[in-house]
């Protein structure tokens, strides 16, 4: 059988997500896209919905290609269009103090999907979803997008959504729900500031899975929400200096507590127990912390010390999965450390380091399909004890240790960020191979197996942001330039 060639993905992809039947279109206007393409009739439960994290990366392939879409029922309609009609469609969802007390949800939120039934705009904050997750991640995705739509739209001078912005200005309608936003996520309540704590299951890992209390995946987006925030709103604005202030505090305790290496396991195998009162005396070297303390009084027994000191080679590094009082979830997952790395949130050599370890643990979070939501996979009683037993959630599959080329632009961005020319050159081989597989395959949501071999157990087919992702990393490596729309420097 003839393999496709690279460019032959990428013209195959976009021919196959440009097409009508993935569109969701409201009141004239093509909204969005639906999460996959599923007959009608099917148990299909909500992948009909037009989800928020499932839509950035169709709306970033948008962005680039800025190309008409044809065949849709108001007729031909231009791509980024379509990203500004989906922010402002979120913008309108958005829970707003007069709406709170009549959904009982928190002003600022948004929804982590909508659907369009009998013409109207059916959102979901959670009500609906499995297990009735919250989204917290919405939100954040949409700040980051939003800035990323601002800034393509900005550079070649693309005229900009006429309800979000007068010319290039944010209007006050837009600006407000930034700030709704922010007066949700920077309120006081029993958080350990400066990270925000949150329930089980509230982003893409949407299933049980030990991520309730700090986990790296929305630390991480909220710091990149922050950043895009702060571009968006005037320098004048009050929100301004307490965004600048919790970043600082953000940047700190990440970068420092969630940091994993071999000096760091190190220091953990001999840390002392039951530490009160002072981390350390202001203006001491961190190194006497790392030394002397121990503040999340963790015990040495609950860390899997044989794996990782077999698993992390020298020069490497990472950022935990979560921590809290006595816990550290030393396993690695993509999305945190892959958005730490765009949002630059690591220093420049934690960056390097993180990406050096994805390069000489390919094998292991590569395999056959990049790439690795989270590893090692939870099993035996572990899996029992944090999924709840949860078949979909097995050992290597699905959220536990699955495979989802969804992240492949998350992880061609990144690379090409931290400047790591050997993975970049990988990539362009595993990309290809991947590409490959998922045409022929039907476009899967995810992969199963250690190595990431098998199609998912229950893998729709025909998923967008599967398309979009291996589209938009294709295009990062071919044109590196883009990936400005979603690194956040400043
Ligand atoms: C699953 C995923 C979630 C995604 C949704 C739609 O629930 O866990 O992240 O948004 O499917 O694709």
């Amino acid at each position: 059988m003839v393999k496709l060639s690279w460019s032959e993905i990428k013209h195959w992809a976009w021919e196959e997500l440009r097409q009508p039947k993935y569109w969701v279109s409201y009141a004239g206007e093509v909204i969005g896209t639906k999460a996959a393409d599923v007959p009608s009739d099917s148990s299909a439960v909500n992948y009909d919905q037009c989800f928020i994290r499932d839509f950035v990366p169709v709306a970033l392939v948008c962005l680039i290609k800025n190309e008409p879409l044809e065949g849709h029922p108001t007729g031909t309609v231009q791509s980024r269009q379509v990203v500004g009609n989906f922010l402002s469609v979120m913008t309108n969802l958005q829970i707003t103090p007069d709406k709170a007390h009549l959904l009982e949800r928190s002003p600022g939120m948004m929804p982590a999907s909508f659907k369009v039934e009998d013409d109207h705009i059916k959102p979901d904050y959670g009500e609906r979803a499995i297990a009735r997750v919250t989204p917290v991640d919405s939100s954040l995705w949409w700040l980051i997008l939003l800035r990323a739509y601002y800034k393509a739209c900005l550079q070649d001078q693309t005229p900009m959504h006429p309800e979000l912005f007068d010319g290039v200005e944010p209007r006050p309608k837009l600006r407000r729900a930034v700030r709704l936003i922010l007066s949700l996520y920077l309120s006081h309540r029993f958080d350990g500031e400066p990270m925000i704590l949150v329930p089980d299951g509230a982003c893409m890992i949407d299933r049980r899975m030990g991520l309730n209390g700090y986990p790296l995946e929305i630390q991480t987006l909220f710091y990149a929400g922050l950043k895009a925030a702060r571009e968006l709103l005037r320098p004048e604005e009050p929100y301004q200096k307490r965004i600048r202030h919790r970043l600082v505090r953000l940047q700190r305790q990440i970068s420092d507590d969630y940091w994993m290496d071999l000096p760091r396991l190190r220091t953990l195998y001999q840390a002392q127990n039951e530490q009160y009162g002072e981390t350390h005396p202001v203006g001491s070297p961190s190194f006497i912390e790392e030394r002397f303390f121990n503040k999340y009084n963790l015990f040495s027994q609950s860390i899997p010390f044989e794996h990782l000191i077999n698993w992390l080679p020298d020069h490497t590094g990472y950022l935990v999965g979560n921590l809290g009082p006595s816990h550290l979830d030393t396993r690695f997952f993509a999305i945190g450390n892959l958005i730490a790395v765009l949002s630059n949130l690591t220093q420049t050599k934690q960056s390097f380091r993180i990406m050096n370890l994805i390069y000489t643990r390919r094998r292991e979070l590569l395999g056959e399909m990049p790439m690795k939501i989270c590893y090692p996979a939870l099993e035996g009683q572990e899996w029992e004890l944090v999924t709840g037993c949860d078949p979909k959630n097995k050992p290597w599959s699905y959220h536990n240790g699955g495979s989802w080329p969804v992240l492949t632009w998350m992880l061609a961005a990144a690379a090409i960020k931290a400047e790591h020319q050997g993975l970049i050159e990988q990539l362009r081989e595993d990309i290809l191979r991947a590409g490959q597989r998922l045409v022929m395959d039907r476009w899967p949501e995810y992969y199963d197996g250690s190595n990431g071999r098998l199609i998912g157990h229950m893998a729709r087919r025909y998923q967008t942001w599967s398309i979009a992702g291996i589209l938009l990393a294709q295009d990062f490596l071919d044109h590196p330039k883009y990936i400005e729309l979603v690194h956040l420097d400043a």
